[in-house]
């Protein structure tokens, strides 16, 4: 079935103007862009925009443990480590693989409602993610947390990580699949060297969190980027770093198979301090945005990341044009597709995926809206409550508050259970 957008503007991380255009989606992809000026192609179904429309390309939550909604508002305004130890980890303890698929569940409402149509996701009981993700039509990168902790814990979760590989990278084209080890801190060096060298060995990537907190960087024990090259990191086929807070810019750290995952609001709300994005962007690397869980953001919509990062930034430096709009947008969706192995996803191209977001600009934060402006009205004046629908493959997953491939009221029922479960005594 085709689909055509009908006079619509669009706008990507590429484009330094937005166009109005006819957009056809077609068996998944963007079939063809044309003027608006032009005679519409014909379609099955047609959304008529009349300029009251922007499409733009899904966003992409490059961090996250989407579960973690079921530990939402637990231990606010905690540093990290106390966090963790205190709030999060006694209570993850309690999560059961059915909890975790329930939680994943009643995480992808929230992003597919805010434009998110990929998220990369850290966490544990990765099977039940990885059937909620193929039966949401969603695009996922997952990975199973790797953490020390009784002997024999990483390599069995190494296997696991890797079995998981086996059974869903590539699946449907909606879903990759990376190694996760969590964190220095929570990874013993030589471990993450036989973790680097498997990832190596399989033609896996490596999604870790490094340098998210000072004291991370303190205890490391190494220097950022020699730790990087000693344990097999900067080897593998592509390695994505979420936080990295405390990495110096200057680094020697290559930006073609290294992407960095920023994740503003959680840095912002943990105390956690602000990422150099602008010297990055400067030096070309390329970055991702993320929520991280929600337990820390406490959102997992990256349209306010996106809004957070320009802003954030324009403060932070006094300078308002270190990152503009269109790095914002491009940040959002093209560079985490690009990151965990989605290609032609990310841009309004012919011929690429059509994992598309419809806004609509019918409301009054938009007039003034032009084909010159509209980038920076989305980022500064627009949210994801202006989205009238999210699609993945050429099929809508979100479309004017429903979700066509989800059961949201059992979702949530389900979701709220575990809550309950897991903290009630
Ligand atoms: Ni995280």
């Amino acid at each position: 079935m085709a689909t055509l957008f009908k006079d619509v503007y669009i706008a990507d991380g590429s484009r330094e103007k937005a166009e109005r255009v006819h957009l056809l989606v077609s068996k998944g992809r963007i079939a063809s862009i044309t003027s608006a000026n032009e005679n519409p192609p014909s379609a099955d179904k047609i959304i008529s925009g009349r300029g009251k429309m922007a499409v733009i390309p899904g966003f992409v939550n490059a961090h996250t443990h989407a579960a973690m909604v079921l530990l939402r508002g637990l231990g606010e305004e905690a540093p990290l480590m106390e966090w963790l130890q205190n709030k999060i980890w006694p209570v993850e303890e309690k999560l059961t693989p059915e909890y975790i698929y329930w939680g994943t569940l009643s995480a992808m409402l929230e992003m597919l409602a805010s434009g998110t149509t990929c998220f990369a996701d850290m966490y544990f009981e990765m099977e039940g993610v990885a059937e909620a993700v193929l039966g949401a039509g969603m695009k996922a990168a997952l990975c199973r947390g790797i953490t020390a902790g009784e002997p024999g814990k990483i390599e069995r979760s190494l296997q696991n990580n890797i079995e998981l590989a086996e059974k869903y990278h590539g699946r449907e084209g909606l879903i990759t699949i990376q190694l996760g080890p969590h964190a220095p801190y929570t990874v013993p060096l030589e471990a993450m060297k036989v973790i680097t060298d498997a990832a190596k060995s399989k033609g896996l990537g490596v999604h870790f969190h490094y340098l998210e907190t000072e004291g991370e960087l303190r205890n490391l024990g190494h220097d950022p980027v020699k730790y990087l090259a000693d344990t097999g990191l900067l080897d593998v086929p592509s390695l994505t770093l979420a936080h990295a807070v405390y990495l110096d810019p200057e680094a020697d750290i290559p930006s073609d198979n290294v992407t960095l995952v920023h994740c503003p609001c959680s840095n912002l709300k943990l105390g956690s301090g602000i990422m150099p994005l602008p010297a990055w962007l400067e030096r070309g690397m390329p970055v991702a945005l993320g929520t991280d869980g929600a337990s820390s953001n406490n959102q997992l919509d990256i349209w306010g990341e996106m809004r957070t990062a320009a802003l954030l930034h324009k403060g932070a430096n006094k300078d308002p044009v270190c990152i503009t709009a269109i790095d914002a947008l491009r940040m959002a969706t093209y560079e985490g597709a690009r990151a965990f192995g989605f290609s032609q996803k990310g841009m309004i191209r012919e011929g690429w995926f059509a994992d598309l977001v419809l806004v609509n600009l019918d409301k009054p934060h938009y007039i003034g809206v032009n084909d010159e402006n509209l980038a920076a009205y989305l980022v500064y004046a627009g949210s994801s409550a202006d989205i009238a629908g999210t699609m993945v493959n050429g099929r809508w997953v979100y479309r004017n508050g429903e979700y066509p491939t989800l059961d949201r009221e059992e979702i949530v029922q389900k979701a709220r259970e575990a809550r309950e479960a897991m903290t009630t005594r």
